[in-house]
């Protein structure tokens, strides 16, 4: 059964006005380990830590700023969410369909609060916790390309004719603000589109972006504004000491207008130094440590990296599942082949490279995993291949063989075809990354023994359910595994309503 929405009564949860304050009893484990006798004798010693959880319940109203918002995924997204808005439906050669939330976490899956007379009752995942609502955004944003939105809908080639069609008064008048081009950084087959950039410095067009926020927020009279780049994959920076390794040298390599300075790491720059939460929806190492330290220094919200939509969203299900199952994935080969101008962009080496690495490591914590299965250092191979053919458009096509080995020497092999339309599996990724970057800047917590409230930390691991590879603060486990990943979201979000963590027992019934 499903229900809308739900309240918690206990005496561990105190709604107010303005918050909701949860106490939460938070188990988990103590590790100890003694050398005896040459070998290590492992200690697990389970233990309670207490904690205080408060959300403010205020819902702002909310700026999302997209970079790239004339691409396939930014126009996808703004279009999409203007549909549920207007309540549009179109005709289809099937039916008649209408506009939906369908592929976000937040608007579009549900969550088990419990049991009653026999049945499992289901509810929401947004109503855990006050969320911004997708059609209270208020959408802007940056393109090198000058396009409306309605004209970029078009060239995308993404939504149906006829929904277009209802779009197009909604959109035409909605057009990015110029962006930061550096051809050094995207394919040399972008150079076409880049006709609307901010000039100047990199530290003129840094402050140029500040500007752009401040406006933005002044004119569309939000109270929140979130950044997010969903603009072409760049290739890797060049991480060196003393140019970005720190934050004194990476302001200092920007005074000095030092040409290895990303566009994507000046926005991130802007938005830090503005406070605004910064996320990062392609592969490339935006996030470089003196950007990082700024983050954290400043306690102002990053997350990334690189959207996990369609390959890589099924790979860390499939091996989690393959390892969990005692089964060892040996081999791992995937070909993607699409025809957007991502893939465009991607035809280029250097570029390839940052997707290349950021689909590469994403079974590394599930192979961790099993001593049994894999010799400490052992790693199945695993090849990505991309190749960019145009006549696909935006219906990437994704094939993967799995190969494992399987009881007594035995091989399984999975092929698996995933034909992945990749701007509307993305563009509710989007949605959700902004509205959970929004909500995590509203809840503050403490351990018991830590005396005051603080905020998460402003690397923002909540997201990476949403991140191929997720961005994780200096010396903590990088989460891969889907299943985990999700349960770690949903179950800090009911924490903060005083629920205990999902734990699938069901012993009512056993
Ligand atoms: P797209 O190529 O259609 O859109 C990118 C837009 O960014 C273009 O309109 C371009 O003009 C603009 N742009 C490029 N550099 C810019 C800059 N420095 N400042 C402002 N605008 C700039 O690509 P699409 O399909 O929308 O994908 C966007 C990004 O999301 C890509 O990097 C892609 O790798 C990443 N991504 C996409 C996924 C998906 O679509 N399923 C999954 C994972 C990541």
């Amino acid at each position: 059964m499903f229900i809308e929405s739900f309240k918690v009564e206990s005496p561990n949860v105190k709604y107010t006005d303005n918050e909701i304050h949860s106490v939460y009893d938070y188990q988990t484990t103590e590790l100890v380990h003694e050398n005896k006798n040459g070998a290590f004798q492992w200690t697990v010693k389970p233990k309670t830590v207490k904690y205080e959880f408060k959300t403010d319940t205020h819902v702002p109203k909310l700026g999302v700023m997209l970079v790239g918002w004339g691409g396939n995924n930014g126009s996808t997204l703004t279009a999409g969410v203007i549909a549920n808005r207007e309540g549009i439906s179109w005709a289809t050669k099937e039916k008649v369909q209408q506009a939906n939330y369908f592929g976000s976490l937040t608007q579009a899956s549900s969550i088990r609060v419990g049991s009653f007379n026999g049945e499992e009752i289901y509810a929401p995942f947004k109503s855990l916790l006050p969320m911004v609502h997708p059609e209270e955004i208020v959408f802007g944003g940056w393109d090198i390309s000058n396009m409306n939105l309605a004209d970029a809908m078009a060239r995308g080639k993404v939504l149906d004719i006829d929904l277009q069609k209802q779009l197009r008064p909604f959109m035409e008048h909605m057009v990015p603000l110029p962006g930061i081009y550096d051809p050094d950084f995207i394919a040399a087959n972008q150079g076409s589109r880049a006709n609307h950039l901010i000039k100047g410095t990199k530290k003129q067009q840094l402050d140029q972006v500040i500007k752009d926020i401040r406006d933005f927020k002044e004119k569309s009279q939000v109270d929140k504004v979130v950044v997010l780049w969903t603009a072409n994959t760049e290739r890797y920076s060049n991480v060196v000491v003393g140019l970005n390794d720190t934050t004194e040298n990476l302001m200092s390599s920007l005074d000095k207008n030092e040409s290895e300075i990303s566009p994507s790491t000046l926005y991130a720059i802007a938005c830090v130094l503005e406070n605004v939460p910064f996320i990062n929806g392609s592969p490339q190492n935006t996030f470089v440590p003196g950007l990082i330290e700024l983050a954290i220094n400043r306690n102002s919200l990053i997350g990334g990296d690189d959207f996990k939509s369609g390959q890589t969203k099924m790979k860390s299900v499939l091996v989690d599942f393959l390892v969990g199952a005692g089964i060892k994935p040996t081999s791992i080969v995937s070909y993607n082949h699409l025809g957007n101008n991502d893939g465009m962009n991607l035809s280029a080496p250097q570029t390839f490279r940052s997707k290349e690495i950021s689909k590469s490591n994403v079974v590394d914590d599930m192979v961790a995993s099993n001593g049994i299965l894999y010799e400490p250092g052992e790693h199945p191979d695993h090849v990505v291949v991309i190749k960019y053919v145009p006549y696909v458009g935006d219906s990437k096509r994704a094939m993967d063989e799995y190969t494992s080995e399987i009881f007594m020497g035995g091989k399984n092999t999975i092929v698996m075809h995933n034909t992945c339309e990749d701007s509307l599996l993305a563009a509710p990724i989007i949605l959700d990354l902004v509205l959970l970057a929004e909500l995590t800047t509203r809840i503050q917590f403490m351990a018991e023994n830590e005396g005051k409230f603080h905020s998460f930390h402003p690397v923002a691991t909540i997201l990476s359910y949403l991140s191929k590879a997720p961005l994780v603060p200096p010396g903590t486990p990088v989460v891969n595994a889907l299943s985990k990943q999700r349960a770690m979201l949903e179950n800090i979000l009911r924490a903060c309503v005083g629920l205990a963590p999902e734990n699938n027992m069901i012993l009512e019934y056993k």
